[in-house]
């Protein structure tokens, strides 16, 4: 019987690795014997640590499980799927999984994530072997048409911005990977990284024969040790068995990959300053242009893409464009990997077709708030991202009516707070971290931003509101035109959306003093 303990980390910080060692202790003291598979995380948060068993009618899910749990599931026969109280029936057929569109996600969660012969079971390295097949062209092309924007956050096409490096004349070009995934409430590319590594080298191997460039680097978060232990060890299998290094697959082509530990810094996600981390400098932002498809890592021509990006690559690869664009709205297509996270009673990661709205993924995935209390205000994108209302949340997922309404989707994170959030706080906040994450090279948020925390303190304080107000108004123009990059172009979303939508907050203690 197989039994399935994740050792994603999200269920390891519920107790997943004590849950797998009680399993097993408890196995042998029966006498039975079991083959225990250590997947990814079905991305079901609060269900950790789920645990599956395989059965004739496909695999049955128990959860949340604790170490208490473990003998009475064995009392229950859990190895042939009985019932108890834990008990939450044939895991795919949970409403939550059912109804997503799990494409980059196909594997996570039900793969063995460092196994290749998994991932080749699981349709792994399909794409690779039809891009072997095609010209660079061509593959740029496929993944144009596809129309996959970038899912870092700023949804530039991913087809045109490879077309830019694959056209430029150099003796090197490089792949880097933006594993630096540091928004509040995300964590869609530590999953790729952890339950499903292959998916990722696949993206980037792809899209290093597109445009003609034998050296990639992950730029990893210092934070996700997980992922480097599961990165490092899919990328040695893989080369072990011919599908990186010289002639991959028999070819002539040849595609080498690192991975490189970031040193937690906010701004090194931003891609400019994540060369210069990359090349052993200070996390500095650079002038744009050059672009970095041009003069990029040491100066040479670089596709610089984030991990879902790379990761949705193979199943363009295999299925086509067309069955990649057939998914979403407008001129969003495909689908979002959406994390759902902060005040929530279901977190966890839903991967849906672009169109989906708000509303749904808050109560009919999120369940509503965890504390109960009406949810107030959500915010969308990272620490960066507008502050939501209730009265926008039937805002369907799309790059431009997220546009429309001045908000912004970014790398897909969704954070709650119910009736009890201070937006007054959360706009201080907003200045607060640009201050401490600013890198210091242009004025507008490095003074800026330490200026918002000041006048924002006197507005809660009461002091002399309306004309603070008007000067946070006047600085968070100065940030949105005047700043370098998105850092400090980007800390007027969450200041001025919660002005604009949450007023009240802002004027709570105006009556003290004028
Ligand atoms: P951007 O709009 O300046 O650039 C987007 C990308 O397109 C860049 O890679 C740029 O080099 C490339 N590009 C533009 N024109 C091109 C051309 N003609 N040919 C080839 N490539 C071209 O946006 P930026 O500053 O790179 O990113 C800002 C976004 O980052 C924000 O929207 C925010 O949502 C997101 N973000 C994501 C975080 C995360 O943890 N994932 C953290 C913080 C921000
Ligand atoms: Fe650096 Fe802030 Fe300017 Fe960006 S906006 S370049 S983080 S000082």
């Amino acid at each position: 019987v197989r039994v399935y303990v994740p050792c994603d980390s999200g269920a390891l910080s519920m107790g997943a690795e004590r849950v797998a060692k009680a399993i097993r202790a408890e196995a042998e003291r029966r006498g039975l014997v079991i083959e225990l598979v250590r997947n990814g995380s079905r991305g079901l948060y609060w269900l950790e640590t789920l645990v599956e068993v395989g059965t004739a009618d496909g695999r049955v899910a128990y959860g949340p499980v604790k170490v208490a749990d473990v003998a009475s599931l064995f009392d229950a026969d859990f190895l042939h799927g009985g019932a108890h109280a834990l008990h939450l029936g044939i895991t795919d057929q949970l409403p939550w999984l059912k109804n997503q569109e799990r494409l980059t996600f196909a594997r996570v969660g039900i793969t063995d994530p460092v196994s290749l012969d998994d991932y080749l079971a699981h349709d792994g390295y399909r794409g690779l072997r039809n891009a072997l097949a095609m010209t660079p062209d061509a593959i740029v092309q496929q993944v144009t048409d596809s129309g996959l924007r970038g899912r870092g956050g700023a949804a530039f096409p991913t087809g045109i911005k490879w077309k830019t490096v694959a056209g430029c004349v150099a003796d090197q070009k490089y792949i880097v990977c933006n594993a630096d995934e540091g928004d509040s409430g995300t964590y869609s590319d530590r999953m790729i990284m952890e339950d499903d590594p292959y998916v990722l080298i696949e993206g980037m191997t792809i899209a290093a024969i597109a445009v003609g460039a034998t050296q990639g680097y992950i730029y990893l978060r210092s934070e996700y040790p997980h992922a480097l232990v599961s990165l490092n060890t899919a990328i040695e299998r893989a080369q072990a068995a011919g599908y990186l290094g010289e002639h991959i697959l028999g070819s002539a082509h040849t595609f080498h990959l690192e991975v490189r530990r970031a040193a937690g810094a906010y701004v090194c996600g931003e891609e400019t300053s994540l060369l210069e981390s990359l090349e052993g400098k200070r996390g500095l932002v650079r002038f744009k242009p050059p672009l970095p498809a041009i003069e990029g890592l040491f100066g040479k021509p670089t596709v610089v893409n984030n991990v879902i990006s790379l990761a949705t690559v193979p199943i363009v690869l295999d299925k086509g464009a067309e069955y990649y664009r057939d998914y979403g709205m407008g001129r969003s297509r495909g689908t979002l990997p959406i994390q759902l996270a902060g005040n929530i009673k279901q977190p966890g990661l839903v991967e849906k077709a672009f169109g989906v709205t708000l509303r749904e993924l808050l109560y009919d995935y999120g369940g509503g708030s965890a504390s109960g209390r009406p949810i107030r205000a959500v915010q969308v994108g990272g620490p960066l991202g507008a502050y939501l209302p209730e009265s926008q949340f039937d805002t369907p997922l799309d790059y431009e009516k997220f546009s429309e309404i001045w908000a912004v989707l970014g790398h897909g994170g969704i954070v709650a707070f119910d009736d009890t959030v201070d937006m007054a706080k959360m706009a201080r906040y907003a200045f607060e971290f640009c201050a401490v994450e600013s890198c210091g090279k242009c004025t507008p948020c490095r003074i800026g931003s330490t200026r918002g925390v000041e006048v924002m303190d006197n507005i809660m304080q009461g002091k002399q509101v309306s004309k603070n107000i008007a000067l946070v108004r006047d600085l968070s123009d100065t940030l949105l035109n005047g700043s370098l990059c998105a850092l400090g172009g980007m800390t007027p979303y969450p200041v001025l959306s919660a002005l604009n939508h949450f007023p009240e907050d802002f004027s709570k203690a105006s009556a003290i003093t004028s």
